[in-house]
């Protein structure tokens, strides 16, 4: 990021589905799921090419250990590792 360029104020954690931080951060706090994959029915985040389900379970280990889910997201490093990640043969 340049100097230039301020910070995506809600970065996207499901790039499949156009699912940001603070839509998953709200289901988080009103679902209350038990486990991760239950984030899915935020719609449908994690349900696609699966790149961000690490990042739903740390959200939701955040959750679950009182925090702040997500807070330290960086939507152009995210980016740019789901590139990497797509290119990995599977
Ligand atoms: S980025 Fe979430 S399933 Fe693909």
């Amino acid at each position: 990021m340049t100097e230039d360029q301020t910070p995506c104020e809600d970065p996207i954690v499901c790039f499949c589905y156009r699912v940001s931080r603070a839509k998953v951060a709200a289901f988080l706090r009103k679902k209350k799921p038990v486990v991760a994959s239950q984030i899915s029915e935020c719609d449908g985040a994690g349900t696609g090419c699966g790149w961000c389900r690490r990042l739903l379970e740390d959200m939701h280990a955040s959750h679950q250990a009182g925090g702040d889910p997500g807070q330290d997201l960086n939507q152009e490093a995210n980016e740019a590792a789901r590139r990497t990640w797509r290119s990995e043969p599977s």
